[in-house]
């Protein structure tokens, strides 16, 4: 099964894209945002040292997400959506190395272009159900009744901390300093492809499974 890399700025729906792979395909949705997020709640220095520097928008070291990526793939399997991941030069070039050492290749670099006023209004719109992730958006998806989550029926909502307009302007910048020459690098490895992530959710669902299935 395929490896793939979701590549895009803050709200480009990437998340959303990914969930849905793993349902429709039994892909595994490999998040260091969420995984950074979840060691935000461990109680340790590492723990509230990452949700300061996430809370203001700012990357985090290189290092911690390289581990993070590297302690998943160790535990096997393939067909991963890397999501959020790699964000920086070392980064792309330490997963290149980690997908080798296990006989994995890259097989996709999907880039979800979105401009900037939509990216605020999504995040700013932005909601996710607290038991099962799924993620909503007060103007373009509502859950179906009001305050109950469509999967799971939870009615435990949460917004995310570095959700606003001080934040997301950090957030931006990083992506275009330090994650948007990772376009450049894929591309010259003849692994990039571009599609619209203004568009509707299915249709950019369906862009991306034309790269996938393409022969
Ligand atoms: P992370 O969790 O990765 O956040 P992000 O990259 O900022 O991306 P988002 O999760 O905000 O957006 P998304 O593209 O997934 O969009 P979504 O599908 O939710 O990272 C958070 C922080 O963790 C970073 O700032 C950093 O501090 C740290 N971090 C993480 N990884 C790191 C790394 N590798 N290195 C260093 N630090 C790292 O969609 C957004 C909204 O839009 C939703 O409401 C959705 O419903 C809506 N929407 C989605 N698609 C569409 C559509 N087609 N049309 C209309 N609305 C849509």
């Amino acid at each position: 099964m395929a490896n793939i890399i979701l590549l895009g700025p803050p709200g480009a729906g990437k998340g959303t894209q990914a969930k849905r792979l793993v349902e429709q395909r039994g892909m595994v949705q490999l998040s260091t945002g969420d995984m950074l997020r979840e060691a935000k709640t461990s109680g340790t220095d590492m723990g509230r040292r990452v949700a300061e520097v996430m809370a203001r928008g700012e990357l985090v070291t290189d290092d911690i997400v390289i581990g993070l990526i590297g302690e998943r793939l160790g535990q096997g399997g393939g067909g991963f959506i890397f999501d959020g991941f790699p964000r920086t030069l070392k980064q792309a070039d330490a997963l290149g190395a980690l997908l080798a050492d296990r006989g994995l290749a890259l097989d996709a670099v999907i880039e979800m272009q979105v401009d900037d006023a939509a990216l605020i209004s999504r995040i700013s719109g932005r909601f996710t159900c607290a038991k099962c992730g799924e993620v909503y958006h007060d103007a373009t998806r509502p859950t179906k009744v009001a305050g109950i989550c469509d999967v799971c029926g939870s009615t435990e909502f949460v917004r995310r901390a570095d959700d606003n307009a001080e934040a997301l302007k950090t957030r931006l910048m990083e992506y275009y300093r330090k994650t948007s020459p990772l376009i450049g690098y894929y591309y010259a490895r003849h692994a990039l492809s571009v599609i619209d992530g203004l568009a509707e959710v299915d249709i950019v669902a369906g862009a991306i499974a034309a790269v996938l299935d393409k022969p």
